[in-house]
């Protein structure tokens, strides 16, 4: 390293530190991956072909780990889960395994699980026991109150503490030392005026700050399935590859239909029934896109629409797959031009009109050919990247979901989000971008330039460079709409209000709730985990 770099990486972590505040909060220590909840777990294959529990929850994700552990303090649970363990899986444990989780091949089994909204983006959703908490980024932050005023829901705000608290002592970790890219990302952030500079802080503030992460200081990825641990094991049956078919009903007892029980298939394609007992209930875990599917898939949706497809309808609820929303993200990719370790994110620049993050990583070939008539060839075909990603937020809007087969609980089903049809969420990008923009010209940034055979100093960008000319509005307006990808945040399909009640249950269906993203209206804080595992709890 030249003595001038050295300098300056010292400064920037001299800086970095200068402004964190740790709260006072106690966050989790422990660095092995902690499996206690193994002893629940059975391959649905050698699960009876009834059974009955007190509460049965559909989906063993990120919302449904936290539900699971608190259910079973005092009931009988089964979690019925269609991937498979962890344990099984490498990538999902570590962040080394990020990118190689989401570039495998979708064999159907795999934890990421594919699918292309008919937006035409590319998207992925969790296929595992923790959920998409197992394939996810791991950033971690808490909501904002405008989500938590507006959201429909009579939160009370001691036990919401206590429930993001009982999260971050498990799972959630303080960045032990900010990596090289993430201390000159958030001086640039700061140095474009997303300020103040709010140091370390789970909270969701405006300005720049450094925020947890369910990665450990060694990089293993402690998701929501260790969450499970905190439950009473002994009153926790978790089945996997149990395939959810059908919420089965019953319409004898009561004016309304009541969810008694579910019709689930295991790996040999057979079929298998669990039951709840009196007072006990049903709840869909399954996410924003699985939630909505199973709902259709049992009966309770659109009256026409479901008649269409020749499902019987137990309930009709037009809102059902409606109000599916997702944050559009776009992003730059610089190459830089010296080698630095890689990175999750750590750090977030905060405004009211979008959230900005980074990662870096390294890339071993060039996919797509670079401007090498204006800038040299890097020396070595391994080369360090670094994404800048804008987050539109807030989002106005949305599209809906539709089965892609009557029969089918496996597949995605088919989903639009709309991205940008709202004329606000395009303004938002707009302003996003050009701070995106405003980093570029920071002194921070300045030494990720690359110098040209005449001197001529500039980034070199993978993939679309940013708009040329910022002032002009079409033009940035282009560059949202030709570059968003998904943040992976979507959501809706059973929003609070529309579909369940402030206490999330199934208007209009006794013993069935909801408790997962497909509730939300608007995505919480600037990532939404925080506030999914809290929910669960
Ligand atoms: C690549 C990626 C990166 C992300 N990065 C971040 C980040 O850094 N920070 C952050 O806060 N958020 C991040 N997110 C978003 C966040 O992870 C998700 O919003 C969140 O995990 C969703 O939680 P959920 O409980 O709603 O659904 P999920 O966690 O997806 O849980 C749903 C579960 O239900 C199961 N299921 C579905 N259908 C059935 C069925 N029919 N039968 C049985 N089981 C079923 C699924 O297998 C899954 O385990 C990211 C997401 C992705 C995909
Ligand atoms: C983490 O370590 C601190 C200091 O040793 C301790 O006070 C705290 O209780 C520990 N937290 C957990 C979850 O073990
Ligand atoms: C579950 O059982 C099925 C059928 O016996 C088998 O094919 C599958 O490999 C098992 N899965 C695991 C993870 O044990
Ligand atoms: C940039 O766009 C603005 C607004 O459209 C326009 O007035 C200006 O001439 C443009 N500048 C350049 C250099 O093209």
């Amino acid at each position: 390293m030249a003595p001038s770099t050295a300098l300056f990486v010292a400064f920037l972590i001299f800086f970095s530190f200068q402004g964190q505040l740790p709260q006072v909060q106690a966050l989790a220590n422990r660095s092995d991956h902690d499996f206690s909840y193994m002893k629940s777990v059975k391959n649905a294959t050698d699960m009876p072909s009834e059974e009955e529990y007190d509460y049965i929850v559909i989906g063993g994700g990120t919302a449904g780990c936290p539900l699971d552990a608190t259910l079973s303090e005092e009931h009988s649970v089964l979690v019925l889960e269609r991937g498979g363990a962890p344990e099984t899986q490498p990538n999902v444990l570590s962040v080394a395994g990020f990118f190689a989780n989401l570039m495998q091949e979708d064999d159907g089994k795999t934890p990421a699980q594919r699918f292309t909204s008919e937006d035409g983006v590319a998207n992925v959703r969790g296929r595992v026991l923790g959920g998409s908490s197992m394939i996810n980024a791991g950033f971690y932050s808490r909501a904002d109150n405008e989500f938590l005023s507006k959201s429909g829901v009579d939160w009370d705000m001691d036990a919401v503490e206590k429930a993001y608290q009982w999260v971050e002592e498990t799972i959630v970790f303080h960045p032990s030392s900010l990596a090289v890219w993430q201390s000159a990302f958030k001086e640039a952030l700061v140095e474009a005026g997303v300020v103040p500079d709010n140091g370390f802080r789970l909270d969701h503030v405006v300005g720049t700050k450094v925020s947890g992460s369910i990665f450990d200081g060694v990089g293993k990825r402690h998701g929501a399935v260790e969450l499970l641990n905190r439950g009473n094991l002994k009153n926790l049956r978790v089945a996997l590859h149990a395939v959810v078919e059908k919420i089965i009903f019953s319409t004898v007892s009561s004016s309304k239909p009541s969810a008694v029980g579910v019709i689930y298939s295991d790996a040999n394609g057979k079929f298998h029934r669990a039951l709840v007992r009196d007072k006990g209930e049903i709840i869909l875990s399954a996410g924003a896109i699985g939630s909505p599917q199973l709902l259709l898939l049992s009966g309770v949706g659109s009256e026409s629409y479901l008649s269409s497809l020749n499902i019987p309808v137990i309930h009709s609820q037009p809102n059902v797959g409606e109000f599916m929303a997702d944050n559009p993200r776009n992003n730059i990719n610089l190459v830089i031009p010296f080698p630095f370790a890689s990175s999750p994110a750590q750090v977030v620049g905060i405004t009211s009109d979008y959230f900005i993050e980074t990662v870096s990583y390294s890339l071993s070939f060039f996919p797509i050919p670079l401007p090498f008539s204006l800038f040299p060839t890097p020396a070595s075909t391994e080369v360090s990247i670094a994404t800048i990603a804008e987050k539109t937020t807030g989002l106005l809007s949305h599209g809906s979901l539709r089965l892609s087969s009557p029969n089918e609980a496996k597949a995605t089903p088919l989903v639009r989000f709309n991205y940008f049809s709202d004329p606000v969420d395009l303004s938002r990008c707009v302003k996003g971008v050009r701070k995106m923009g405003d980093m570029m010209n920071t002194n921070s940034m300045d030494r990720f330039k690359y110098t040209g055979f005449n001197g001529e100093r500039g980034f070199m960008f993978l993939g679309p460079a940013l708009p040329s000319n910022w002032s002009d509005d079409l033009s940035v307006e282009d560059y949202c709409q030709s570059t968003v990808t998904t943040f992976w945040h979507y959501h809706g399909g059973c929003l609070v209000g529309k579909v369940v009640d402030g206490d999330f249950r199934v208007m209009g269906i006794n013993s069935l709730r909801v408790v997962d993203g497909s509730t939300f209206t608007i995505s919480p804080g600037t990532n939404p985990q925080a506030t999914l595992m809290m929910l669960g709890r």
